[in-house]
């Protein structure tokens, strides 16, 4: 089996290639390889190139708030983008693997029951609408396509875009001695991307096709989030709870968008692992995390 990674350098990326290397022979891509902001450069004969069972694509344009200023950027690399590489992949017969996000879902806060596959999507923000417009493409383009909504990312290698990653991030900004503000309104699921990339494999040996969720178990706000982050490391920094008002953020995010992972376990695979254990994972992971 030969599969292709594109965003084979990024967080999610990073994780994927040694346990996808489970399967069979790995091809990690780079944007020098298939630049998804170029559409028209993404032809079947270039797919077919590589002579794929899978193409793998965790690839994607993550600047939530400079969407909101950029959507065509967002559009560009999220929606056409994807759909050219769906197209040449199902033309080429490589079956597309993509993520996608719990930003497709609406920020209503009066919502308080996990997201399933089925519930209506409703983004608030260009880089929500550009990755609905992604999933929509893949479902659309390609018979037997997965598309994995995720949340929450951190991984040991960080967001290239984003520079680190949220748990990094609190981390460094503890050791500053000034306040620290977290917004506590939105309630979500952080999810290591070690967990991501592991059922992920688990999904392709099962054959599981079409869109489905996958986070880590619970759920949690970002100030919840960082306040267990501190309590894990010992540190007790002066943590305020804010509003997503009082931050400010360019980008409207969802109040709520816990993803249901009960489609994932009725395909056999097991729940994955409390937030809170990932985290502790992780922090031990990052101590040998080679340089
Ligand atoms: N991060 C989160 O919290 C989160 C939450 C939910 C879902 N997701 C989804 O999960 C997936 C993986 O995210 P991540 O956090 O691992 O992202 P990441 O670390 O920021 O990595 C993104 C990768 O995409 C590549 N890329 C960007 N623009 C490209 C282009 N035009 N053509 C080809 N490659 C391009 C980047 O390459 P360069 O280094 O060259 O820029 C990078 O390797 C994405 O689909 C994302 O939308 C992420």
């Amino acid at each position: 089996m030969k599969i292709a990674v594109l965003g084979a350098a990024g967080q999610l990326g990073r994780d994927l290639c040694p346990r996808l290397a489970a399967l069979g022979e790995v091809v990690p891509l780079s944007r020098a390889d298939i630049d998804l902001s170029q559409p028209s450069t993404i032809t079947t004969t270039r797919i077919a190139s590589y002579d794929l069972d899978y193409f793998v694509n965790a690839a994607a344009y993550n600047f939530v708030d400079k969407a909101e200023t950029e959507p065509e950027a967002a559009f560009a690399v999220n929606a056409l983008g994807v759909r050219a590489l769906a197209r040449a992949c199902d033309e080429a017969g490589a079956l597309l693997v993509h993520y996608s996000t719990d930003f497709v879902f609406g920020i209503d806060p009066a919502h308080t029951v996990p997201r399933t596959e089925t519930d209506l999507p409703g983004p608030a923000s260009a880089y929500g609408v550009s990755k609905l417009a992604g999933e929509y493409f893949v479902l659309d383009e390609v018979y037997g396509a997965l598309v994995i909504r995720t949340c929450g990312l951190y991984g040991m290698w960080g967001s290239g875009g984003k520079g680190g990653n949220f748990v990094e991030t609190m981390l460094r900004v503890s050791g500053q001695g000034k306040p620290l503000r977290v917004v506590n309104d939105q309630r979500c699921t952080p999810s290591y991307t070690a967990d991501v990339a592991a059922a992920t494999v688990s999904l392709l040996e099962r054959g599981v096709k079409g869109l489905i969720h996958v986070t880590n178990s619970g759920d949690c706000t970002w100030y919840e989030f960082a306040a267990e982050i501190f309590r894990q490391s010992g540190l007790t920094p002066d943590l305020i709870p804010i509003t997503s008002a009082e931050f400010g953020a360019a980008a409207k995010r969802p109040a709520y968008s816990v993803l249901s992972t009960a489609k994932l376990v009725s395909q056999g695979v097991p729940a994955l692992r409390p937030w809170q254990e990932a985290l502790a994972a992780y922090l031990v992971e990052r101590q040998n995390k080679p340089a």
